[in-house]
């Protein structure tokens, strides 16, 4: 092992350019290839910044040569030589350094290192990802995860510099706190100092950043923790990131207009180009009639269509039944002649939704076919002509229940599927739009009560404050999501900033003023010392790093994430701790899992 000896680095391996050629350099970094050709060994260097070839040749620096014999894969070397361009012929178009070379007339080893495992040249590696989670320092060297945490500082960095340019304050807030209303499950902290009690860790900043305003800082934004300990998915982390906002003395186009700059200036920057403003923008209502759920990819076409009215007389039995229970029939149609084999799969696909089956329609020699064709009048033939505008080739499919969310699920789903499948998806194709005028409630049939859509601090549209109590379902919420190809990377709200209102909405979820004193008595006192009309947002930072950088996982865009099952195989986190901790803390374990 040897040591700087007092040498500076230059500059890093992948910045060497033009302006480099003949100059001496120093390079510190990994070797990522070393190719012995007899006479003369080279090797790739590699640091943050990227690769270039070195060049150990006996003629220029023995000793160095004969010390380049002994270097591997992964070893940390420093290396002091001249930069020239490479030998006609031999230049590599691939990498950005690519028509230089170092001509290496010093060489140090300053670190040896294990044989990996797994190659960190290689762009796909054949391990499973808990080895890559386990060795995660091994793997964040790889091109594409290198990539994706330098693009997510530079998009962080970009969010940061845009909301101070718009007067934004960054303000921190605890990460020991109480339960927030975001509706997930809570992660717990035992407190020491308090027996029997627990913090939880916020599930956002929700009701720091509505005290925030109260406190008169009016504009506030963080880059913001947040827990939840819920079933986790490709883009779903127990920990993970927001870009927390909440403004005073705004409206919905107010903030609306803000984001949507913020998102013009992300997109200039990292995709080159600017989506057309003001976004396009859904009702909820409209989003589930066209697209079946409130995250419509729209980067294709293929929409749903109702079809309850087509089949209203109905001799097929399955429409004749779920029509006379009140429930949905939807149907798509897809430019695509399947074969009975892939009809059968996309009939488990949907089932896998809890549909009960999948009805098929082809266009062949202008004549619709189709196993229920017996049961189907011609005015009901008909009728989807007209709604689809059915051309040879084409086939249609229905689903029908009388859950109208068994229907959403597997129309949805089976849209998404199809438009993968034939490949209607553009690659680099990016499509904004706004969910609006969301439900602000649900009706929850388990606990026969309503719940908030969003949460409860969620105001009403204006001119539904007066039906809050006669007809809660009809109320119309002010919040708003931001959906990207399919996912919503964004969801906020103006606030309820009266307490009145407030002590309302709560009664109609039923949530007793006790139980809200107890839960938010905090947020409530402050509504009543002088609040602000306010509302915000927060963007799932995760999430649009990984649809930026086209990650198939949120996991590749986090250093350090969680597996599936919330475990981290690199510290072997959660782990077993020792009985004093827990006395301490006035734990006792007796629920074996
Ligand atoms: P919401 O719960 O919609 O709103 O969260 C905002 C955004 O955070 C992202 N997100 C997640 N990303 C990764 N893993 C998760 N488990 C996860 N959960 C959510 C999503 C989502 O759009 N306090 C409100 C915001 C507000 O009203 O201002 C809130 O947290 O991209
Ligand atoms: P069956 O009457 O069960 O033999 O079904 C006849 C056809 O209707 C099959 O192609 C089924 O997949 C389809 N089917 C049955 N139930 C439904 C349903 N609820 N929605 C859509 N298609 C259905």
């Amino acid at each position: 092992m040897e040591f700087l000896g007092g040498l500076k680095r230059t500059c890093y391996c992948g910045e060497i350019s033009p302006a480099h050629n003949g100059k001496e350099v120093v390079l510190m970094g990994w070797v990522h290839r070393r190719r012995d050709h007899g006479g003369l060994i080279f090797a790739d260097l590699r640091d943050r910044e990227g690769l270039v070839q070195v060049v150990f040749n006996p003629a220029t620096d023995k000793p160095s040569y004969e010390k380049a014999k002994l270097i591997k894969p992964e070893y940390v070397i420093l290396v002091r030589g001249t930069v020239r361009g490479r030998p006609q012929g031999t230049e590599n178009k691939e990498i950005r350094t690519g028509l230089y070379e170092v001509e290496v007339a010093e060489l140090r080893i300053l670190n040896e290192a294990k044989t990996p495992p797994f190659p960190v040249a290689q762009e796909k590696v054949d391990v499973d990802e808990t080895t890559r989670l386990q060795y995660r320092y091994i793997d964040l060297r790889r091109e594409k995860m290198r990539n994706n945490l330098i693009l997510r500082h530079r998009i962080t960095n970009l969010v940061r510099e845009f909301l101070n340019s718009e007067g934004f304050l960054d303000v921190e807030t605890p990460i020991l706190t109480k339960s927030t209303p975001e509706g997930a499950r809570d992660f717990l902290v035992p407190s020491r100092l308090n027996a029997g009690k627990f913090y939880a860790l916020p599930q956002s900043p929700q009701l720091f950043k509505q005290l925030l305003m109260v406190s008169g800082f009016d504009r506030y934004f963080q880059i913001a923790r947040c827990f939840r300990d819920e079933d986790l998915r490709a883009d779903r982390q127990p920990e993970f990131t927001q870009i927390d906002i909440e403004m005073s003395f705004i409206e919905m186009e107010d903030l609306m207009d803000i984001m949507e700059r913020l998102f013009v200036r992300i997109f200039k920057t990292f995709k080159g180009f600017e989506p057309a403003r003001p976004f396009y923008r859904l009702s909820y209502d409209e989003s589930m009639r066209r697209f079946s759920n409130d995250k419509p990819d729209m980067r294709f076409g293929m929409e749903l269509v109702e079809l309850n009215g087509i089949f209203k007389n109905s001799g097929f039995n399955v429409f004749k039944q779920v029509i006379a229970g009140n429930g949905l029939i939807k149907g798509i149609k897809a430019g695509h002649d399947f074969s009975r084999k892939e009809i059968e799969e996309l009939e488990l696909f949907v089932k896998q939704y809890q549909a009960k089956g999948l009805v098929w329609l082809k266009m062949k020699d202008g004549v619709l076919a189709s196993p229920v064709d017996k049961f189907l009048s011609d005015e009901e033939k008909n009728g989807l002509q007209q709604a689809f505008g059915i051309n040879n080739g084409d086939t249609v499919f229905a689903v029908a229940d009388t859950s109208a969310k068994v229907v959403h699920d597997a129309m949805s789903n089976l849209r998404l599927h199809l438009g993968k499948r034939l490949n209607l998806i553009k690659e680099g194709d990016f499509r904004l739009l706004w969910v609006t005028e969301f439900p602000a409630f649900e009706y929850n049939e388990e606990e026969q009560r309503y719940d908030s859509v969003h949460h409860p601090f969620t105001s009403p549209r204006d001119q539904d404050i007066a039906i809050l109590e006669q007809s809660p379902l009809a109320v119309r919420s002010k919040a708003y999501d931001l959906v990207l190809n399919g996912t919503e990377v964004g969801g906020g709200s103006i606030r309820i900033h009266n307490s009145d209102v407030q002590s309302k909405v709560f009664r109609l979820l039923n949530i007793s003023d006790e139980s809200a004193r107890a839960k938010f008595g905090f947020l409530l006192d402050a509504l009543q010392y002088g609040a602000p009309p306010h509302g915000g947002i927060a963007f799932g930072l995760d999430r649009l790093v990984m649809i930026l950088t086209g990650s198939e996982s949120i996991r590749d865009v986090i250093p350090f994430p969680k597996t599936q099952k919330g475990t981290c195989p690199l510290t072997d986190a959660p782990s077993d701790v020792d009985d004093k901790q827990l006395r301490e803390l006035f734990i006792k374990k007796n629920v074996k899992a």
